[in-house]
């Protein structure tokens, strides 16, 4: 192991998988980006650094939330405004720490990762988004 490298702040296995295909790797992506978030807070990387990474798992969640959106809609999802406002929601707080991550300290950011972020994530593809991975199949059937 290497010295410096702490635990990973979420560890993947197939228990979070979904069924369809893209949703799971955007998830694993999205894992792996935490992960690496979660290292630069311990590591105290500089401020550019911490920011930079926010803003690409920003990105990655408006690619991953516009595309179980374009699913829901295809399949006229009956649960889809629920969901879509669960993700408005993280994402109006994501940005929000973006805006002003000059201002909070790096245990604050980390608190939020560990606190927030990891278990949204976790709950969220658990409970929201595996009922949307078996409309999916459903749907195919
Ligand atoms: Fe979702």
């Amino acid at each position: 192991m290497a010295e410096n490298s702490p635990p990973p702040l979420i560890e993947w296995d197939d228990s979070l998988l979904v069924g369809e295909t893209t949703i799971d790797e955007q998830h694993k992506l999205l894992a792996e980006q935490l992960n690496r978030l979660h290292a630069s807070l311990v590591h105290h990387a500089q401020l550019e650094e911490v920011v930079a990474l926010l803003k690409a798992v920003l990105q990655h969640i408006e690619i991953h939330f516009a595309y179980e959106e374009r699913l829901m809609t295809s399949i006229g999802y009956k649960n889809m405004n629920s969901h879509l406002a669960l993700h408005a929601h993280l994402l109006e707080d994501l940005r929000s720490v973006i805006r002003d991550v000059a201002s909070r300290r790096y245990e604050e950011l980390e608190e939020m990762l560990e606190n927030y972020l990891k278990f949204w994530l976790l709950d969220h593809i658990q409970h929201v988004d595996k009922p949307l991975g078996l409309e999916l199949k459903k749907s195919m059937a």
